[in-house]
């Protein structure tokens, strides 16, 4: 491989585009090839970088102007889509969730393994500033022990984002509702700053939207260090809140919001709010912006040219969409359930409305 690291990217809708916009500030790598299986799709947004379309993952797959593959599509195509990479011993960076099952994340993950590809999944949230200081402040003890981690989605998607998707709010190919496509940037989050979870209770509901799948869920955690933490995620929660993760130690507490620390209380030191105020995807999908992504694709990058891990490898996007499934698996059969989960478990695709 040059110096320079080649990239494509599967997938040129609402987050291909910002994937595109991230890698031109991204060092030592270009985009070589927008695929997309929509032949305008592809050609506007390769058009607009000047680089070249294709129609078809298999014939992207066979150009030398390839090392690696931005997963970009609906979530369930990323493993069945991100398996054929790796098997051709292209490295994978695969948004989240990084599929929409663990027995499909697992194949990934395991022909990653098998090719020497990289796998890496998009959690952007660990590469904001409020969320790497309070990853920080927390495993460096600042807080004390922890005793709560909570985490708040309380989004609002218009009825237009359902209705005018082809695959948005379908156990089909969203694999469920608030919780796996909007909620999971705070469950990895929660999971980064508070540790592994021992075990959740939940409940779901089809609330306000006209969808098969959940648009309100609340879980309470178990951390194994016995912390305790509560998640609510929801596209119903109208005009829509910037997310939330409080923090909750014997010394003091800490709020992030959006990618802003809101509060910084600790007994004997020194306020560290402040962060980069960035619009939150709290009522519009589009508001994210490209920001950071460019660090995530960066390390991605660096990885790659490095022989490292990823910051956010396909194991830890296991591990994510675990947890997912242990409050699908939860609010599904009613009671308590401990992690790990079988490999092996899906969920039935059926949620009381409300
Ligand atoms: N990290 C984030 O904050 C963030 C934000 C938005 C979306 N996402 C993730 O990005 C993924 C895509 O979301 P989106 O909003 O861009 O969706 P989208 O519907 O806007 O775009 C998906 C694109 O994939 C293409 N496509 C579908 N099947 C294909 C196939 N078999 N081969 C090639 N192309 C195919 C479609 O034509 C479309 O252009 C999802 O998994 C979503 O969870 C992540």
């Amino acid at each position: 491989m040059s110096d320079v690291v080649n990239l494509a990217i599967l997938g040129s809708g609402l987050i291909g585009g910002i994937h595109a916009r991230a890698i031109a500030e991204v060092s030592n790598a270009r985009l070589s090839v927008v695929i997309d299986a929509a032949k305008d799709r592809a050609d506007k947004l390769a058009d607009e970088f000047g680089v070249p379309a294709v129609y078809d993952l298999g014939e992207a797959l066979k150009r030398d102007d390839v090392d690696a593959v931005h997963v970009c599509v609906p979530s369930g195509l990323h493993a069945k889509l991100g398996t054929m990479v790796a098997e051709a011993g292209k490295h994978v960076l695969v948004e989240k969730p990084i599929d929409i099952t663990l027995p499909a994340g697992q194949r990934l993950v395991e022909a990653g393994e098998a090719s020497g590809a990289k796998v890496a999944v998009i959690f952007q949230k660990r590469f904001t500033d409020a969320g790497r200081r309070l990853h920080a402040g927390v495993s460096g003890g600042d807080f004390g022990r922890l005793m709560q981690c909570d985490a708040y989605v309380k989004w609002y998607r218009d009825p237009t984002y359902y209705s005018d998707s082809p695959w948005h709010g379908t156990w089909a190919m969203d694999g469920g509702g608030a919780l796996i496509n909007q909620g999971v940037h705070m469950v990895d989050l929660m999971k980064w700053v508070g540790g592994p979870v021992r075990s959740v209770f939940a409940r779901r509901r089809t609330a306000l939207h006209d969808i098969e799948v959940e648009d309100l869920v609340d879980a309470l955690f178990e951390f194994e260090s016995g912390a305790l933490g509560v998640l609510q995620a929801s596209t119903a929660t109208y005009p829509g809140y910037p997310e939330r993760l409080d923090v909750h130690g014997t010394l003091g507490s800490a709020v992030l919001e959006g990618s802003d620390i809101t509060q910084w209380a600790v007994k004997g030191q020194e306020s560290q709010t402040g962060g980069d105020a960035l619009p939150t995807g709290a009522s519009d999908p589009g508001a994210i912006g490209h920001r950071y992504h460019v660090p995530v694709i960066q390390d991605f990058v660096d990885a790659i040219r490095e022989d490292r891990e990823p910051m956010v490898s396909g194991r830890d996007g296991l591990e994510t969409l675990e947890l997912v499934m242990a409050v699908y698996k939860s609010a599904q059969e009613g009671k308590e359930v401990r992690l790990p989960l079988p490999h092996d478990w899906v969920p039935e695709p059926k949620v009381a409305k409300l």
